[in-house]
């Protein structure tokens, strides 16, 4: 399968789900759900969504299977960016090609719209129909687990602590593990969960290790070298908010090499078997992309 196409048909497939969903549709102004649309909306590669899809054809389904999962993974995601927008977090003003949602709407509405999405997640995570209960539960509280203080959260205070400081490689390892890589994991993960298919959790967990350090490594490496316009993000913010970064650590080159490195180590940990082909592709796209 082409790759591309299948990452430009998914992507299509997952935006017409959220277009589907009650919470995106069209929403009276100054309801929160203007805001929620407008964030989930604005575009985006929508990596998450697609990593449950990749990950369920892996495990022998088919890939909407767990759709419930997509959006849950893809609305925790947008919540994310917004609050990490805000003005007492990053402050940035433009995300996914257009303004940020405090920008767009009053600072409040933002931050509600983003409370709204991560409640909305487990809404949709508890009303799951197509997998036993006990699985249910199971990838529930995998998912909260992952993006709670121990986790997503854990890892964006890391990041604000770590501002115009000097790191370690293994403090920054950890904080890109948290507020990046336990989503990514989640995403992959939760479909073993619900399938109650323990023997390719491992593989899937595993490999959803160096994907998602691989994916912040070049997440960084972007801020330094990549286009706002093909990012639809401002780039050399983290020089300036003395941000905790591969680059600034151990240099562009030294920090394409340690991508490099993830991207062998996820290849190898989800193997060669017909169902990892997806999986192989979006480890070399996380890697070579450019936005
Ligand atoms: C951006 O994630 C935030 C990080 C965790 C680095 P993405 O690069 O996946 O953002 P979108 O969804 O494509 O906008
Ligand atoms: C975002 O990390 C991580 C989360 C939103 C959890 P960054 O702050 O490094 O990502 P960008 O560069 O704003 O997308
Ligand atoms: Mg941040
Ligand atoms: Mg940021």
């Amino acid at each position: 399968m082409n790759i591309e196409k299948w990452l430009n048909d998914t992507r299509v497939m997952i935006e017409t789900w959220i277009k589907e969903d009650d919470v995106a549709r069209q929403a009276p102004s100054g309801m929160v759900e203007e805001v929620m649309r407008y964030s989930l909306l604005a575009g985006g590669k929508r990596l998450r969504p697609q990593l449950v899809m990749a990950s369920t054809m892996y495990l022998g389904l088919p890939s909407e299977t767990f759709r419930d999962v997509a959006l849950s993974v893809e609305y925790i995601h947008t919540y994310s960016l917004i609050h990490d927008d805000l003005p007492a977090m990053d402050n940035d003003d433009l995300r996914r090609g257009h303004p940020t949602a405090h920008k767009m709407f009053p600072e409040a509405m933002a931050i509600l719209a983003g409370d709204a999405l991560l409640t909305e997640a487990f809404v949709k995570m508890g009303q799951m129909q197509n997998a036993k209960a006990e699985d249910v539960l199971a990838a529930t509280t995998y998912l909260a687990v992952a993006v709670g203080r121990q986790g997503l959260i854990r890892g964006q205070v890391m990041d604000l602590a770590a501002e115009h400081r000097n790191v370690e490689l293994t403090e920054l390892r950890a904080i890109h593990r948290n507020k990046t890589g336990a989503l990514f994991r989640a995403a992959l993960v939760i479909p073993a969960l619900l399938s109650s298919n323990y023997s390719r959790q491992k593989a899937l967990s595993a490999y959803a290790e160096h994907f998602g350090l691989a994916f912040q490594i070049v997440d960084d490496i972007l801020n330094v070298v990549g286009s706002r316009d093909l990012m639809g993000k401002n780039v050399g913010t983290d020089d300036e908010r003395g941000k905790a970064t591969y680059p600034r650590l151990i240099g562009i080159d030294q920090a394409r090499r340690l991508a490099d490195d993830h991207r062998i180590r996820a290849k190898i940990a989800i193997g060669s078997e017909p169902g990892a082909q997806i999986l192989q592709d979006l480890i070399d796209f996380a890697v070579d992309r450019q936005w």
